[in-house]
């Protein structure tokens, strides 16, 4: 048995996966705005990636015989000063994210919910690779400053991301 609580808070992770799966679109969309192809790939991969986070909330709210039900997804920002303010953001969100794990994962304790607190192991060890990969771009960036040659190496090497499902 799954309790009401911990569906309501999974229903709103759900909705949380999906508004940064937008949120990394619409920097997608941006970065395209700036002729910044690799930085725009990496941020589509990233958009997937989070889609697929999503999944597997919908999927264990699935399996354990609980209902999905879907919430209107928050319109995200559309614009950004530079690559670094587009990534100081993107490190901003993935500790909101983090903070939302955790409150998850407290829950899950709380409840004596194990097959939650199993599945949300994961989400865990994902966050911590998160924040390290958005905090690592964010100082490559804070190193690169206005140095065109280094944004055009750094472009291209994010734009060889590839999505692993
Ligand atoms: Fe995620
Ligand atoms: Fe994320």
């Amino acid at each position: 048995m799954i309790g009401k609580r911990v569906v309501a808070a999974f229903n709103d992770q759900i909705n949380h996966e999906l508004y940064s799966s937008y949120l990394y679109l619409s920097m997608a969309a941006y970065f395209h705005s700036v002729n910044l192809d690799g930085f725009a790939g990496w941020m589509r991969v990233q958009a997937k990636e989070e889609d697929s986070h999503a999944m597997k909330f919908f999927e264990h709210l699935r399996d354990r015989g609980a209902r999905v039900e879907l919430d209107q997804i928050d319109k995200p920002k559309a614009a950004w000063k530079s690559p670094l303010d587009a990534f100081r953001g993107a490190y901003e969100h993935e500790k909101f994210i983090t903070s939302k794990i955790n409150g998850l994962y407290k829950l899950a304790e709380k409840e004596s919910d194990y097959p939650a607190k199993v599945f949300l192991d994961w989400f865990v060890k994902e966050q911590v690779e998160e924040e390290a990969t958005a905090s690592g771009i964010v100082n490559m960036l804070e190193r690169i400053k206005d140095s065109g040659n280094g944004l055009i190496m750094l472009d291209r090497e994010l734009g060889k991301r590839e999505f692993k499902a």
